[in-house]
């Protein structure tokens, strides 16, 4: 049986022996990038690449990549839908193209000396083409080469066949790999587009040519690139001939405890299942955002939010299966055995993901029960199809702690409905920032690098700089949020920055303009950054080569870029607001005039 530290290996492998540098594992949050809560995938951390900056590993690359998405979350409790998957990728940057691509991938799946699928269990499918793009046949043709059947080939349109991190950005024609299950198909025109669950997606190969603007252009890319990604959990289960992802060497041993804390069966009955998937997936996932080497804890904002609401579903879902006080930490134990070796940052961390943890779920099963109770008496009288009104699902949030998003699910599973926007009324008035601005953010493109975005972030590296000079080395970065029209910084300090610290920074972080610095870019080795006093976070997994931006005597940090060319380009620096982030955390948001 292959497991899945073997599958991590022999994907790294066989990219390597095919002339890939294997490179680590970006953080699960991004950095300056407005647009997305958390990595969706492999790719997200390659767009300067994959638009034409040169990697310093080379063009072509492969890694194994922590993601989340949470636009999934609702499909949880299936076979194969995740919160948080691991996603193997290797990446052409403007080297080869669809041949090596599809022939590589049909090997790697099929020979007997890497994965041995049977050919005959693979369906493809390509893209039909329309105004923006042409029809694929080139793929199919490979495809058809490598010996995949034509009936097995499917041609589908851009909404299957398209990949597009979002609304903007590199993008381009897709070709899916498919694992052919032994369900029989759901009807005569059963295709990989549906989703009855015959056939499963493992692969996905992007012809990246095109670069999508935000009016909505396709600019051919100067450099073709691929861009690939294969759901390690899902080819697990293939590998393991399992029915789900949640019988596999990656989930068993928590689905197990589950069992033990909750004195039920796993697969005997479908309610059972579908609730212990659902804890299983999202303790899983609340692991790897906490202990994330930029890592953070509940809150109402952002990343801290969404790590809220999975905890808070996963307890809802508990408490359905009668798990006993601090269950998600006795999952948790175990999230970390499974993945402590290949993530050691979760090890690190191990503090953090106990304490925040016990504190989350104790604070939300203290209010659960009572909140239950509400919606009950405030739903006993309505009929099907009827409203829940804004201000009395303000009032479980508020009052309960439920998320509107656990909020309009009860409802559904009552046939009932949310007035959500008459919540984020009652929400904005009681001046909180609204969630769904986080799930906006959640579903949304990718950075923009334009000029003033650039500023900005040069700007972000003075202000840590800054802050340092004022406050000592411990201060470290935590998250940044760059849009043309401000920055936001996030950073660990456990008090109140007052307005006199605000304006001695924003002094500090002038002079530096004043001083007109260039700031210069060098590739080094992650051991050469740290004892050059770059700040950032430094990952010794491999030996990688990084890119450090110095600014003058002012800052020298790891970092992708893109930076202004010297601090003088940047007028004048303004912080506008000092708050709480979460736990430890400060927030700054800062403009540039
Ligand atoms: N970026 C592509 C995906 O996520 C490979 O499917």
């Amino acid at each position: 049986m292959t497991t899945a530290a073997e599958l991590r290996k022999k994907y790294l492998n066989f990219f390597e022996e095919k002339g890939h540098k294997i490179i680590p594992s970006a953080s699960l949050i991004p950095e300056n990038d407005p647009t997305v809560l958390f990595t969706p995938a492999g790719m997200h951390p390659l767009v300067p690449y994959l638009l034409g900056e040169p990697h310093p590993s080379g063009n072509r690359l492969c890694n194994v990549q922590k993601c989340i998405r949470t636009i999934d979350i609702d499909e949880v409790g299936d076979a194969s839908h995740l919160t948080f998957f691991e996603m193997l990728g290797n990446w052409s940057l403007g080297d080869y193209f669809k041949d090596e691509s599809i022939a590589w991938s049909y090997e790697f799946l099929t020979s007997e000396k890497w994965l041995a699928i049977d050919p005959k269990r693979i369906a493809i499918s390509v893209f039909e083409g329309d105004e923006n793009a042409p029809r694929d046949e080139v793929s199919a043709q490979l495809w058809e080469e490598c010996g995949i059947a034509k009936e097995r080939i499917f041609y589908l349109p851009a909404e299957n066949n398209w990949w597009i991190a979002g609304t903007a950005g590199p993008c381009g024609p897709d070709t899916e790999i498919f694992y052919i299950s032994d369900d029989d198909p759901c009807s005569d025109d059963c295709s990989p587009a549906c989703d009855c669950g015959k056939y499963l997606e493992i692969w996905n190969n992007v012809f990246m040519q095109y670069n999508k603007t935000a009016d909505r252009k396709y600019l051919p890319l100067e450099k073709k690139n691929v861009d690939t990604g294969m759901g390690l959990d899902r080819t697990i289960a293939v590998l393991q001939g399992k029915s789900s992802v949640y019988e596999t060497d990656l989930f068993a041993p928590i689905i197990a405890k589950i069992e033990e804390l909750s004195n039920k069966k796993y697969n005997k009955d479908e309610e059972i299942t579908y609730a212990m998937r659902i804890v299983a997936d999202h303790c899983r996932t609340a692991v790897f955002i906490l202990g994330d080497e930029r890592g953070v804890t509940p809150s109402n904002l952002d990343q801290g939010y969404i790590l809220r609401r999975v905890v808070r579903r996963a307890v809802r879902y508990g408490r359905s299966l009668e798990l006993p006080a601090q269950f998600t930490w006795q999952i948790a134990k175990i999230v970390l055995e499974i993945y402590g070796e290949v993530y050691p940052e979760l090890i690190d961390n191990k503090t953090r993901i106990h304490d925040e943890l016990n504190k989350e779920e104790a604070k939300f099963a203290k209010t659960l029960g009572r909140g239950l109770r509400e919606l009950d008496k405030l739903t006993n009288t309505m009929q099907q199809g009827d409203t829940i009104d804004g201000k009395a699902a303000f009032r479980l949030y508020d009052t309960f702690g439920f998320p509107i998003e656990i909020t309009c699910e009860l409802a559904k599973e009552r046939n009932l409905k949310v007035d959500v926007d008459g919540f984020n009324n009652a929400f904005t008035a009681h001046q909180k920032i609204s969630s769904q601005g986080a799930d906006q953010k959640f579903k949304g493109g990718l950075a923009d690098s334009g000029e003033q975005t650039a500023k900005l972030h040069t700007a972000t590296h003075l202000l840590l700089a800054a802050l340092r000079a004022k406050f000592g080395d411990d201060v470290n970065q935590r998250g940044s949020n760059i849009t043309a029209e401000r920055a936001r910084f996030d950073f660990n300090f456990d008090r109140k920055v007052t307005r006199e610290e605000c304006d001695d920074l924003e002094v500090w972080v002038n002079n530096a303009i004043k001083a007109d610095a260039p700031i210069t870019m060098e590739e080094m080795s992650v051991d050469e950054a740290r004892s050059s006093g770059a700040v950032g976070i430094f990952t010794s997994k491999y030996q990688d080569v990084v890119k450090v931006y110095t600014a003058g005597e002012f800052s020298k940090e790891i970092c992708g870029g893109p930076h202004a060319k010297s601090t003088g380009e940047l007028g004048t620096f303004k912080i506008k607001k000092e708050q709480s982030s979460s736990a430890g955390v400060r927030r700054i948001r800062a403009t540039l005039s």
